[in-house]
């Protein structure tokens, strides 16, 4: 498998991000914001194969103590042959920090403890849904 690592976001489009984040499960991410959202990731790691976008993470952190990892994707027809874990280790490559956290639906977590990743209860979060998508809600709803 040809598969060519990115961190930069110089090439990246919204739409090859949206059709990404849909064919893998994780939809529901419409207009420019996700691109936005990598745009504005200290780290990222893409994934191409023939120069079509196959992969994407990103993350941010505070250089020293604290690193948190997002929107980790792979394609469905590229899962399972280690891209995933290459996209997490170019990451973490680059994260040295005391502490990495990640937020992962139960049906993945085997995947991040591979990786060292182990649960982590004391987290807590606040929510503003007006915020989570980038179109007027009759727009994503369609
Ligand atoms: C989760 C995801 C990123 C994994 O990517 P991948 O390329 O398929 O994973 P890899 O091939 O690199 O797998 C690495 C290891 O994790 C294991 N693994 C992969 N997915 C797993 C899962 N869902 N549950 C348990 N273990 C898993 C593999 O068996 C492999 O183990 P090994 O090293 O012992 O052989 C990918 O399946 C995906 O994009 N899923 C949909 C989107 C998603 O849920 N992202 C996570 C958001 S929190």
């Amino acid at each position: 498998m040809d598969i060519q690592l990115r961190d930069r976001c110089d090439q990246l489009s919204n739409a090859e991000l949206e059709a990404l984040f849909a064919a893998a499960g994780l939809g529901g991410r419409k207009g420019d914001k996700i691109r936005r959202a990598f745009l504005n990731s200290q780290l990222v790691c893409l994934a191409y194969a023939g120069g079509h976008l196959v992969g994407a993470s990103r993350a941010l952190t505070d250089g020293e103590y604290h690193g948190f990892i997002y929107d980790v994707a792979v394609h469905p027809d590229y899962q399972g042959r280690g891209l995933g874990q290459r996209l997490m280790q170019s990451l973490l490559a680059r994260l040295p920090v005391y502490r990495v956290m990640l937020i992962a639906d139960q049906d993945v977590q085997g995947f991040y403890r591979t990786l060292g990743f182990d649960k982590y209860c004391d987290a807590m979060a606040r929510f503003d849904m007006d915020r989570l998508y980038d179109l007027a809600p009759t727009e994503y709803q369609a």
